[in-house]
């Protein structure tokens, strides 16, 4: 079936199904075209909070599934591939936290976004890296375990120097950010090249970047005109590509996650077709999930 035919298909089954297409910016061109919804992962959870479809596809990895599950609970949550996981997620464990918190009673917990489920039911605060900061700032501990990047913890860490930031586990890292050269950095800025990092990547990366931010915040510095060096997974070049087509931006094309590109367009029609890769939590890790979640997204700005 020809590139076409399968958008026109997936386009008329998700009217059918009176489904919602949600989209990270990290997918494929092709899944943005018949996306709802395209987005960071903040920009997703809020987007799935508010939705009124009785189905909401996302089209991602797990951890942001189970979110939209947390936030809408009354509907249908499908992810495509339902194998689509994020390595970084799988660092941390509701055991590893409960440990730690033995060790650090006095200390809240905050868990990034990517994270299972059931660590989040087991957090205080759950934060993206669009607001990690703002969230850890709102807590009253002086003492916060932060799992499961390590990098991100080192970045909370630089910026409120007033906490300490405990990392859970103190080697969690996304391998995409983890790839970074500084060589390669540095001869782009020769060249006049700007540099936009993730959070998630390693200090040595941050320490070289003109600016730090999610991949929607990416989206809203980009458009200042710049040639810009984008430190995340490639699919962000797409992205960009598609909002500002009169800029040009550089990347890594190893910086590639594998889970984020499982998504094809066949994919997302078969589970439109027959309903497959349906998320269901347990409703009690849902209901302590939610509060965490809730936390984070009730934080004044
Ligand atoms: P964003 O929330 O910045 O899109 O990050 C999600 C992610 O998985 C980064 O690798
Ligand atoms: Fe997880 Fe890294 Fe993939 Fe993001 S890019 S989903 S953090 S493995």
């Amino acid at each position: 079936m020809t590139k076409r035919n399968l958008i026109a298909d997936v386009l008329r089954l998700k009217s059918e199904r009176k489904a919602l297409i949600l989209a990270h910016n990290y997918q494929l061109p092709e899944i943005h075209a018949v996306a709802d919804v395209i987005g960071d992962s903040l920009e997703l959870a809020l987007a799935a909070r508010k939705a009124t479809e009785p189905v909401l596809v996302v089209c991602g990895v797990r951890f942001m599934a189970e979110t939209a599950g947390i936030l809408n609970p009354g509907k249908t949550i499908l992810l495509p591939v339902p194998d689509a996981g994020c390595p970084l997620a799988d660092f941390l464990t509701p055991d590893l936290i409960t440990r730690a918190k033995e060790e650090y009673p006095d200390a809240a917990v905050v868990v990034y976004i990517n994270s299972t489920a059931s660590c989040k039911a087991v957090a205080d605060a759950v934060c993206t890296s669009g607001n990690a900061l703002k969230v850890v700032r709102s807590l009253p501990q002086k003492q916060i375990i932060f799992g499961p990047d390590a990098n991100l913890a080192s970045y909370i860490r630089s910026f409120l120097p007033e906490k300490e930031i405990i990392p859970l586990p103190a080697n969690g890292h996304c391998y995409v950010h983890a790839g970074f050269s500084e060589d390669d950095l540095s001869e782009m800025k020769k060249q006049g090249v700007s540099i936009i990092a993730h959070p998630e990547c390693p200090e040595k990366i941050r320490n070289i970047a003109d600016q730090i931010a999610s991949t929607g915040k990416m989206a809203e510095i980009a458009r200042k005109g710049k040639r810009w060096y984008i430190c995340t997974e490639i699919g962000m070049l797409d992205r960009l590509g598609e909002l500002c087509p009169d800029q040009i931006f550089f990347g890594d094309e190893f910086a590639v996650c594998a889970d984020m590109k499982k998504t094809t367009l066949q994919e997302l029609l078969s589970c439109l077709k027959d309903g497959s890769g349906e998320i269901t939590l347990d409703p009690e890790i849902m209901k302590a999930a939610r509060r965490s979640v809730d936390y984070m997204l009730d934080v004044p700005p």
